[in-house]
């Protein structure tokens, strides 16, 4: 496992944590969370000591663990009683200089108690549909109970105008998603959801590609993937918006908004 000591930031769209990240409280319990180094070099590259981070799919706190470890100061919601839980246990440690993070019951799709332009950075990471199923159908209104593209979608798109709504201007929203397969053929979640965040006002600052590692059934996939000639998926994109100042000239940036 790498400890603290051993993080270097990243300076590459290619990101790969063969050993994940093993400091505080983080552990990898929680199905599908991300590793610490994602928050962490996200954290350190796109905000500052006392700024306000927002994360709105919080799942076991590992943005809010890293916030709380960096000084910034944050906000997690889930929808999922049990995922808070998780992570108020996680945010439960000393640590100096001091700052705030407060975790949430909540739906990401409704924001409305938070005012506009009023965070500094937004790190999340929502379901990939339904491959992993956090409630299993037990609670309404949890992205992971959707099997349908096009409805994933459109609640995704109303999660991004949230978010662009109470980011800052000139600010950043990172947002980790992988792709799925269908009777064999690549579906491209992450690019349908990053054309609803474009959709939505922001601008494409980066694709990270995020190797995956240790995933689960690759050995029993393998034989079925060489036979039915498909590639097993080993990657996610890390998409990193910018929420644009509000007379900005766009026109220059026309290859990175939605066409
Ligand atoms: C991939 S996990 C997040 C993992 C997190 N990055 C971590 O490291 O622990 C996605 C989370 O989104 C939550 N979720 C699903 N639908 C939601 C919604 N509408 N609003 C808020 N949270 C939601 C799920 O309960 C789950 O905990």
């Amino acid at each position: 496992m790498t400890d603290f000591a051993e993080y270097t930031p990243e300076y590459t769209t290619i990101w790969s944590f063969p050993e994940r990240g093993n400091w505080a409280t983080h552990n990898a319990k929680y199905r599908g969370n991300f590793a610490p180094q994602i928050a962490r070099n996200i954290i350190e590259m796109y905000s500052e000591k006392g700024d306000s981070i927002l994360d709105p799919m919080v799942g076991a706190g590992t943005t809010l663990i890293e916030a709380k470890l960096l000084a910034r100061n944050a906000l997690g919601m889930d929808i999922n009683p049990e995922a808070v839980r998780i992570s108020e246990k996680a945010l439960d440690f000393k640590h100096q200089p001091p700052s705030k993070q407060k975790v949430q019951v909540g739906d990401a799709r409704d924001l409305s108690f938070l005012k506009d332009n009023s965070f500094d950075l937004i790190l999340t990471h929502p379901p990939y549909m339904n491959i992993i199923k956090y409630s299993n159908g037990q609670i309404p209104g949890d992205l992971s109970n959707m099997s349908s593209l096009p409805k994933f979608c459109d609640e995704i798109e109303i999660i991004a105008k949230e978010l662009f709504r109470v980011l800052k201007p000139d600010k950043f929203c990172a947002i980790l998603i992988g792709d799925t397969r269908k009777g064999r053929h690549y579906v491209p979640l992450a690019f349908n959801v990053m054309r609803r965040f474009q959709k939505a006002g922001f601008v494409l600052k980066e694709d990270i590609i995020k190797i995956q590692h240790n995933c689960k059934f690759t050995e029993r996939w393998r034989y079925k993937a060489v036979r039915d000639r498909f590639y097993l998926i080993m990657h996610e994109h890390l998409f990193v918006f910018r929420k644009p100042n509000v007379d900005e000239d766009l026109s220059k940036l026309k290859f990175s908004t939605f066409l």
